[in-house]
């Protein structure tokens, strides 16, 4: 969602805040702004500079000379408020004396709001972080320091937090304290960055102090002091950040977009390295800290995860239904925690996250363990609150991901339900022949990924004409069903256009009205058990009008079923899915890019959405 950038040191901090914010821009992008402290100016000790739109929007309307070595910064998502400039973070208080940035959600502002109108401060935005503002300068002008002035507003306040203040007439320092939002500090060398993401402040150091919740902290350009709420102080030590800037760039392609589909065949490989057990035929998951006859116990399981990692779960509770042969089903996490879900100690939960921030699938888990439950969760981002507070997991490695539309995080998602569903199978009844069929059909895959992506010029005429639809249908079954929902999702999220994803089966008992030469489909057709009741399928839709772009494998004889053919090399049945899904990505991403649209930004999306 937004993203929040600090620095306290030597140098001009508006540069640094800056090209934080730029990187950061992926997680918020309607507005941007900076505070910086000028302890040397008597006139201009504290300047604030706030625009509408994107960073380099911000960068525009800064002034030439935007002098102090004290400073933080924000990128928003709007929630409270239009995406406006007086809207935009840092907010200042009713003294000019003290700046925030804030992401998260109040929850009681409207409350705080009205006491403080009463009290005759003026609010001059409709955020719920204004408050946090001139909360603090209250308690500064009742003669707390800073440290002390947040902690007591930051008493007053219900909600999720992850806040940096600045106080212009403590220019040194920069106060910090999260609550629910990520928020890391940077350790440099005689300079201190405050982030709430790692990508903002890598090209400065890999040295990183991630805060709990609950966590304060006060920084200067020598170092940092973190406290709690009970005033105790709190040893926080530095880790060292597996991130580079390479990754951060766009390496010559066009989109992060892009260049993210295409590092699939690499970074799975990466993933699959040293996790493969051809010995017992299953898989090494360490991580998930249960010994094989813990795994035996569990005789359910429940897998949790939001958007299109929900998608990429219910394809992994099939993985774990066909290689365990337990019972296993997948429910979007934000469902899950709002109605009072039964919590079995023989079920393992499984929680899905690329970011391992979204706030409703940290809450399903904390939800789970509430109950006593056992929850792992398959996780990208190390250190990510999710990843801190699972029981056990599955890191995904599948390294930074920029572009909104997420392609090879859902790709190391899946792999990962191949690896637990091994996991599980061989502690149950799977028997060593086919886990070694697995581990050989997961070590194809990379080079399979590699030949989809050879056919990319293929892929992209078949979007281009997708794109000039105003609306299409995703269809497959079974195992191909959480395909087809992922393939409409991508599609809609970066082009706009209205796609629906449906199972074949049910087309009958209804959409198939919808059919006409304005709405193509895009069949997913494997070389399954089911594959003639599909090609039916799609000759239905032929009959009716409709063009068919089918996802398929070599040999199987459609016919004039399809319009279009687009061929994935065969794997494992199981493990098909995995590849079926890799032409979906290109589908949308070209689409998007013929239609002009801003494929790595979306319009109303964020990458991370931290609030509820
Ligand atoms: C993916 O393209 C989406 N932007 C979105 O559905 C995403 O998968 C979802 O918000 C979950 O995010 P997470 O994996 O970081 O938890």
């Amino acid at each position: 969602m937004c993203g929040i950038v600090g620095y306290v040191g030597p140098q001009q901090a508006a540069p640094v805040l800056v090209e934080g914010l730029t990187r950061l821009e992926y997680r918020g992008y309607d507005s941007a702004g900076v505070a910086v402290l000028n302890p040397r100016s008597s006139a201009h000790p504290s300047r604030v500079v706030r625009a509408q739109g994107r960073v380099r929007d911000l960068e525009a309307a800064l002034p030439a000379r935007l002098a102090g070595t004290t400073g933080i910064g924000h990128t928003r998502w709007a929630t409270h408020g239009e995406p406006s400039e007086r809207n935009a973070h840092p907010h200042t208080s009713y003294d000019g004396r003290v700046h925030v940035v804030h992401n998260g959600i109040i929850d009681n502002f409207a409350l705080l709001r009205s006491r403080l109108t009463e009290e005759g401060v003026e609010l001059t935005s409709e955020t719920d972080t204004e408050v946090i503002a001139h909360l603090v300068a209250r308690e500064l002008s009742a003669g707390l320091t800073l440290e002390d002035a947040v902690r007591a507003a930051v008493g007053q306040i219900v909600g999720t937090y992850a806040l940096a203040v600045l106080d212009a007439q403590a220019p040194e320092r920069v106060v910090v304290a999260r609550n629910g939002s990520p928020l890391l500090i940077g350790v440099g060398d005689g300079e201190m960055f405050v982030a709430s993401d790692p990508a903002a402040i890598v090209r400065h150091t890999s040295q990183v102090v991630l805060l709990d919740d609950g966590d304060f902290a006060s920084v200067t350009a020598d170092g940092f002091h973190s406290f709690t709420d009970g005033e105790a102080k709190t040893a926080r030590a530095a880790v060292t950040l597996d991130l580079t800037v390479e990754e951060l760039e766009l390496g010559g392609h066009d989109h992060f977009m892009h260049k993210e589909i295409h590092e699939q065949p690499e970074s799975v490989e990466r993933m699959l390295t040293g996790r493969l057990d051809d010995r017992f035929g299953t898989a090494k998951l360490a991580g998930l800290n249960l010994e094989p006859r813990h795994l035996r116990r569990f005789e359910r399981v429940k897998v949790l995860g939001c958007g299109s990692a929900y998608y990429v779960g219910q394809l992994g509770a099939s993985m774990i239904e066909d290689l365990a042969r337990i019972p296993a089903d997948a429910e979007p996490a934000s469902e899950f925690r709002y109605r009072n879900p039964i919590i079995e100690p023989s079920t393992l939960y499984v929680v899905v996250s690329q970011s391992g921030e979204t706030a409703d699938t940290l809450f399903a888990v904390r939800e789970v363990q509430r109950k006593g439950g056992t929850v792992v969760g398959l996780v990208n981002a190390v250190g990510s609150s999710i990843a801190r507070e699972v029981d056990g997991g599955i890191y995904l490695h599948a390294g930074p991901e920029v572009a909104v539309a997420s392609t090879k995080a859902l790709t190391h998602m899946s792999i990962g339900f191949a690896l637990l569903a091994l996991n599980l199978g061989r502690v149950h009844d799977l028997s060593f022949a086919d886990g070694q069929r697995i581990i050989a059909g997961l070590r194809a895959i990379p080079g399979q990924i590699a030949e989809i992506l050879a056919g990319e010029e293929s892929l992209a005429a078949a979007a281009r004409e997708l794109a000039t639809a105003p609306s299409l249908f995703f269809i497959g079954r079974v195992r191909g069903y959480p395909v087809a929902r992922e393939g409409a999702q991508k599609f809609k999220e970066i082009t706009y256009r209205h796609a629906e994803a449906y199972p074949t089966s049910e087309l009958k008992h209804g959409p198939l009205a919808l059919i006409s030469p304005e709405l193509p489909s895009v069949a997913i057709i494997p070389d399954d058990d089911l594959v003639e009741r599909n090609i039916t399928a799609a000759q239905e839709i032929r009959a009716r009008g409709g063009s068919v772009v089918a996802i398929t494998h070599p040999g199987v004889d459609l016919g004039d079923a399809a319009t279009q053919r687009i061929e994935v090399p065969r794997n494992e049945v199981e493990l098909d899915p995995i590849l079926l899904t890799i032409p979906t990505q290109l589908l949308g991403y070209h689409a998007a890019v013929a239609l002009g649209e801003d494929v790595d930004r979306p319009r109303n999306l964020a990458k991370s959405v931290t609030v509820e």
